[in-house]
């Protein structure tokens, strides 16, 4: 398994830039040679830009007819909500697609955590399964301060994990929307290629932590650490989150 890269990037934009190049040179293989393409799209604030370039510059780089995006984590909220990652992901790209041009299948978080990541499972193991080598072929996360990343938070009992696709969550006190629904590491780990998106300096010291637990293992403190591909991990970083020299 390729150890994972690290590029650092001028600002947030220019993550976004690279990744948008990233992901369309990672399309253009999958239709060329598997007819489709898959990509796990992350939540929070830093992929935005990205959603943004696709839908706009980058639009015509993406084979969307052959795309099935599917989501990397949610909140337990309706979909309209101001915390939903759908809603986010909506305004940022998918209303800017023509209508039915990709498939995307959307977190039903509003169901509970529980039933929507039972549901969630289904769908991400049958989409997954489409493959004929059972891979994901992009899966974007981004990294918190606390080396979270998706939904899964420090102190996530694991165990629990090894036969699920997606699985409830919990995310910590102070959170927005505590309730969730998350891909597992498992889920994650059937990928060709896993993209992290981490731009700000407050995530600087966190970066190097988790960077350096992940060569030796993985941290299950620190779950960024914990990540796993079948292909290869590139971080994108900005000045601000880059280790220092
Ligand atoms: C979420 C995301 C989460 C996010 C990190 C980084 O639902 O919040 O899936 O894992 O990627 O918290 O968030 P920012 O990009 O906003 O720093």
């Amino acid at each position: 398994m390729p150890a994972a890269t690290l590029t650092v990037c001028d600002d947030p934009a220019a993550i976004a830039a690279l990744a948008a190049r990233r992901i369309a040179a990672a399309a253009r293989e999958a239709v060329d040679q598997r007819f489709r393409f898959t990509l796990i799209l992350a939540g929070g604030s830093t992929p935005r830009a990205l959603y943004t370039r696709l839908a706009t510059v980058d639009r015509d780089s993406l084979p969307w007819d052959a795309t099935t995006m599917l989501f990397g984590d949610e909140r337990c909220v309706r979909p309209e909500h101001a915390d939903s990652n759908y809603r986010m992901v909506h305004e940022s790209l998918l209303s800017s697609l023509p209508p039915r041009s990709a498939r995307v299948y959307r977190i039903r978080g509003e169901l509970g955590a529980s039933a929507a990541a039972s549901e969630y499972d289904v769908i991400t193991r049958k989409i997954r399964n489409n493959d004929p080598e059972e891979r994901f072929d992009v899966v974007l996360l981004g990294m918190g301060a606390d080396g979270h990343t998706a939904s899964l938070f420090p102190g996530r009992d694991f165990s629990a994990d090894v036969k699920s696709f997606a699985a409830p969550a919990i995310a910590p006190p102070a959170s927005p929307v505590r309730d969730r629904v998350t891909l597992t590491l498992r889920a994650i780990a059937d990928s060709r290629r896993v993209l992290f998106l981490v731009a700000g300096q407050d995530k600087r010291e966190m970066l190097a932590r988790v960077l350096a637990a992940a060569q030796s293992g993985g941290d299950p403190s620190l779950p960024a650490s914990m990540i796993r591909s079948s292909g290869t991990i590139e971080w994108m970083v900005d000045r601000g989150a880059a280790p220092t020299p």
